[in-house]
């Protein structure tokens, strides 16, 4: 009983939405296959060169799928799992979710589906806890559900899925490595109200913005006043990049995740197109080696094939 599954990058936050919104992207995305065995065993293997702990508890997929094993009734399984890494760690696409969702996904897969994507996105916490510190759901829902989701509450879990208009995403990946639990230690504990209330305006925005199809109001409202001001300090040239992808026609955007990737979000594809160009003039201009990728939100499951 094997599985092959493609696990897809997400962007969590959207900008203004830290830790309670995300989207699925169609590239990049990690390749993982499944195999459901009669001993309560994991073992992994990584056919990638990320150098990732392989040990079931210390490997994000690992702990994904040891919670999902203690919620399910046959004591006596367990799973070889084998990733193909793609997604860069450490790149603020959703790496470590990706390895931590497709793994529960394959399993509840192979299984017969006994548990809910909500269940799901719960033992894939897990991983997010293991990789960050913190268990949020902004990279694992996406990956899980598709589209784009809001994580009303992680405790209890509430999550919404978002409709969305179309619209392409051009991400610039420079390429150092910002840890998310780094990123998310430089945070302020505390913020004034006066900024509370542009964040929640435009959280509220972009949510309308997407269900009703308005791309003016997603553009207003792609802004943060809370999380960027800190974060964007650990990205070279991120107010180039985002002043220069702005100019050149892209509704908004920021950082992706925690970063370093920023994304962009654009109407049409030539305009996508345009805006990767854009970001690979400045960082080839300043010396930085990066990725670029011009992609759309995933609306669908995890693909699967046999
Ligand atoms: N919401 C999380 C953060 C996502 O910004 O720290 C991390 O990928």
């Amino acid at each position: 009983m094997k599985i092959k599954l493609k696990a897809c990058a997400t962007i969590a936050n959207l900008v203004c939405g830290f830790d309670i919104l995300g989207l699925a992207l169609n590239a990049p995305y990690d390749e993982m296959e499944l195999e459901l065995i009669n001993e309560p065993k994991i073992n992994i293997t990584h056919l990638d060169n990320f150098n990732l702990p392989t040990k079931a508890e210390d490997n994000v997929a690992g702990v994904a799928l040891q919670a999902l094993l203690n919620a399910y009734e046959n004591k006596n399984i367990g799973f070889n799992v084998t990733i193909n890494k793609l997604i860069k760690p450490g790149s603020g696409l959703g790496s470590s979710a990706a390895s931590a969702a497709g793994a529960v996904l394959g399993a509840n897969q192979l299984l017969g589906n006994p548990f809910t994507k909500q269940a799901l996105v719960g033992f894939a916490m897990y991983g997010e806890a293991l990789a960050s510190g913190a268990m949020h759901a902004d990279n694992i829902a996406p990956c899980i559900y598709g589209g784009v989701t809001l994580i009303r509450s992680t405790s209890p879990l509430d999550i919404v899925q978002l409709n969305a208009p179309p619209m392409y995403v051009t991400i610039v990946h420079p390429q150092i490595e910002i840890k998310t639990s780094e990123a998310r230690a430089i945070l302020p504990k505390e913020i004034s109200l006066k900024n509370a209330v542009t964040q929640w305006a435009n959280v509220a925005g972009l949510v309308t913005g997407f269900l009703q199809s308005d791309y003016e109001l997603i553009s207003r409202s792609l802004e943060d006043v809370i999380v960027e001001p800190y974060r964007s300090k650990l990205i070279p040239w991120f107010d180039e990049v985002k002043l220069q992808c702005k100019a050149a026609g892209a509704l908004g955007g920021g950082i992706s995740g925690s970063g370093p990737a920023i994304f962009m979000l654009c109407k049409d594809e030539i305009t996508a197109k345009n805006i990767a160009q854009v970001m690979k003039d400045i960082y080839t201009k300043i010396g930085i080696d990066f990725n670029t990728y011009v992609t759309t939100i995933k609306s669908d499951e995890i693909f699967f094939s046999k």
